[in-house]
């Protein structure tokens, strides 16, 4: 062992290496974000467009990504500076840090909207209101100076406090606890909401494709999203990597993270989609569906009490174990590349990300004519990191892996404690030099207008 291992903490046991894997994973990403881009972007046509981007590049460039953590020990930007020396592709690892600050400042922003429901539900605060006046509130909230900034900086404030605490003591000990609850509760809504009156619609909007619905910014974000549920293209797998034990089954964890955030994302479509039919409201909704329509569907449902909070519960438990992740990869980079201790660099990097998430809080009310291509500050942040920064940054992963690390020292590195047998090798060497680069290099170029299909 080098005495850069020894010094650095890993991950105690194999479970938690998938739980705190997949706690980054599941996030507001499945439960806000996948469903309210599914609806405005045609339902089924666009889940299957993402599950196929999920299968031949989220795959691939989360196995590089872990190969690339565990084999070099180090931060997203130290990992290439060790691996490919004096070599530009340390820039990769910049890319990724900035793309988790854009994420974490407006994550922060929509986890404070999450514990003001949580507040609202435990307080009852939706069963008196018209479906006009649970809207009213949720346009209030987001707009207000004060109230979802304070939320916003107290998420924050925790995301940081687990940070500090250290990998084997904060993130692994919290993801392996809240994992189980949420799959629980999930379920659980996803049989209460099947089992709704006028279900039906809901499943064969989310299951039934009509490709005709797709157009290129649906392909881009499913690209986008792919990667960005996966917490892939900015080195948050980099950095956990680089905490897991020589002998962890690294093809393992990919497959049981892949699927565990493809089924809870599906499990929140189920649970989503058909009360969204059954009370006749509008898939499409926006960035609120979940937030204007669901408490809704909850105070007009038996039992919605008790539903509403579990709901809003889950989405803040999902996002906190994502949201030390994006931090996470901050902090590895301040500690190794500045020298600072853990304690110091959790409270620069919060701060820092805190002020970028006043703004984007903000842009949703008094700053709300500050736009740019027509996104306020908000929607900037998570267009360009989630639609450019991650895929960009796959990209890379995915060249720096198939050309520069190579078959044979990726064999080596997946055969620490796993297997990868010869013709599976040749097919994950491919789809990381070829299809993932190409694939990804085609929705960017088609978005920006550099290539055109008539
Ligand atoms: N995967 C998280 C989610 O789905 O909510 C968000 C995320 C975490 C994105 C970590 C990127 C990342 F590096």
């Amino acid at each position: 062992m080098s005495k850069n291992s020894q010094l650095r903490d890993s991950f105690g046991s194999k479970f938690g290496v998938i739980a705190a894997a997949a706690g980054s994973a599941v996030g507001l990403g499945n439960i806000w974000k996948f469903p309210y881009i599914a609806g405005e972007y045609g339902g089924a046509a666009f889940l299957f467009v993402y599950l196929a981007f999920i299968m031949a590049i989220g795959l691939p460039v989360m196995l590089s990504e872990l190969i690339i953590g565990r084999s070099s020990r180090r931060n997203a930007f130290g990992a290439f500076k060790v691996l490919a020396p004096g070599t530009p592709w340390r820039y990769i690892g910049i890319l990724g840090v900035s793309a988790a600050f854009l994420i974490l400042s407006f994550y922060g922003v929509v986890a404070g909207w999450s514990v003001q429901y949580v507040i609202l539900s435990v307080q009852d605060g939706f069963s008196q209101k018209s479906p006009d006046e649970i809207s009213t509130l949720f346009t209030t909230l987001i707009e207000s100076p004060i109230k979802p900034v304070m939320l916003q900086l107290g998420f924050m404030f925790a995301t940081g406090a687990i940070v500090i605490i250290g990998v084997k003591k904060g993130i692994e000990k919290y993801t392996k606890i809240l994992m189980p609850v949420l799959v629980l509760i999930l379920i659980g809504l996803s049989i209460k909401s099947v089992s709704l009156e006028g279900a039906k619609a809901g499943l064969e909007f989310l299951f039934k494709p009509d490709f005709s619905k797709l157009t290129g910014d649906g392909i881009l974000s499913a690209l986008g999203h792919a990667f960005f549920t996966l917490s892939l293209g900015m080195g948050t797998l980099i950095t956990y990597g680089s905490y897991i034990k020589r002998d962890n089954n690294l093809i393992n964890t990919v497959i049981s993270v892949t699927v565990a955030d493809t089924l809870i994302a599906i499990l929140a479509g189920i649970a989503i989609f058909p009360a969204v039919f059954a009370f006749g409201i509008e898939p499409s909704e926006g960035p609120g569906l979940i937030f204007i329509t669901l408490p809704n569907v909850f105070h007009q449902m038996p039992g919605g009490y008790i539903f509403s909070i579990l709901f809003f519960v889950l989405l803040t438990v999902a996002a906190i174990t994502s949201s030390i992740s994006i931090l996470e990869v901050v902090v590895a980079y301040f500690m190794e590349e500045f020298k600072m201790v853990r304690k110091s660099s959790t409270v620069l990097a919060t701060i820092l990300i805190s002020i970028l998430g006043v703004l984007c809080s903000l842009s949703m009310g008094v700053l709300a004519d500050y736009k740019l291509f027509g996104l306020n500050i908000f929607d900037l942040m998570d267009w360009i990191s989630a639609n450019m920064l991650l895929p960009i940054g796959g990209l890379f992963i995915a060249l720096f892996t198939g050309w520069y690390f190579g078959r044979k020292k990726v064999q080596e590195e997946v055969a620490n404690g796993g297997n990868l047998s010869g013709a599976m090798l040749t097919i994950f060497i491919f789809l990381v030099k070829f299809v993932a680069p190409i694939a990804i290099a085609i929705v960017i170029l088609n978005k920006v207008g550099l290539l055109t299909f008539s």
